[in-house]
C-alpha cells in the first residue's frame, strides 16, 4: 500500500506570519509550521503537499488538484473563509475528511468574522488553539485515515 498524503492549504496572508499581528497569530513563522507538520507526518510514514497562496483563483486549482489525490485535506483559508463560494464549492470535491483551522478564535472576534463559507461542508473546524491548532489537526487526520 502507498503512502496516505495529507494535503495542507494556508490562505491569504499567512505568507507572513510571524510578522503579522503576533498579538492574534503568533510568533511562529509559516515555515517553522510548515516544518513541523512535515516532522508529525513523517513519524506515521505519511506524505505531506503544502501550499500558500494569496489568490482565492490558485488555491480553488490546489483544491482540484487535491481531490482524488490526497487522503485528507487540512485548510485555513485565512479572510477567504469568510467570503468565497468558490473556495466552498471546490471543497465538496473532495470526499477525504477535511479539517477547517483557525489560528485565532473566529468566534471571539469581529462579527464578520464569525461566519464561515466552508464549516459546513469540512469534517471538522480546529479554531483559537494558535498554531499549534495545525499540528492537532494533522495528528487527527492521520488517526482518521490509518496513518
Ligand atoms: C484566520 C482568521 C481569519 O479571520 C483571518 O482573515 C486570517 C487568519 C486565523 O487563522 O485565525 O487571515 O484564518
Amino acid at each position: 500500500m502507498g503512502k496516505k498524503q495529507v494535503t495542507v492549504i494556508h490562505g491569504p496572508n499567512l505568507n507572513m506570519l510571524g510578522k503579522r499581528e503576533p498579538g492574534t497569530y503568533g510568533s511562529e513563522s509559516l515555515s517553522e509550521i510548515n516544518d513541523a507538520l512535515r516532522k508529525k507526518a513523517r513519524e506515521k510514514n505519511a506524505e505531506v503537499d503544502i501550499f500558500q497562496s494569496n489568490h482565492e483563483g490558485e488555491i480553488v486549482e490546489a483544491i482540484q488538484g487535491a481531490s482524488g489525490v490526497c487522503n485528507a485535506l487540512i485548510i485555513n483559508a485565512a479572510a477567504y473563509t469568510h467570503t468565497s463560494i468558490a473556495l466552498r464549492d471546490a471543497l465538496l470535491l473532495l470526499d477525504v475528511p477535511v479539517i477547517e483551522i483557525h489560528i485565532s478564535n473566529i468566534f471571539k472576534r469581529e462579527p464578520f468574522r464569525h461566519k464561515s463559507m466552508i464549516s459546513d461542508v469540512v469534517t471538522g473546524q480546529i479554531s483559537g488553539l494558535g498554531a499549534r491548532g495545525y499540528l492537532l489537526a494533522m495528528d487527527a487526520v492521520l488517526e482518521m485515515i490509518g496513518a
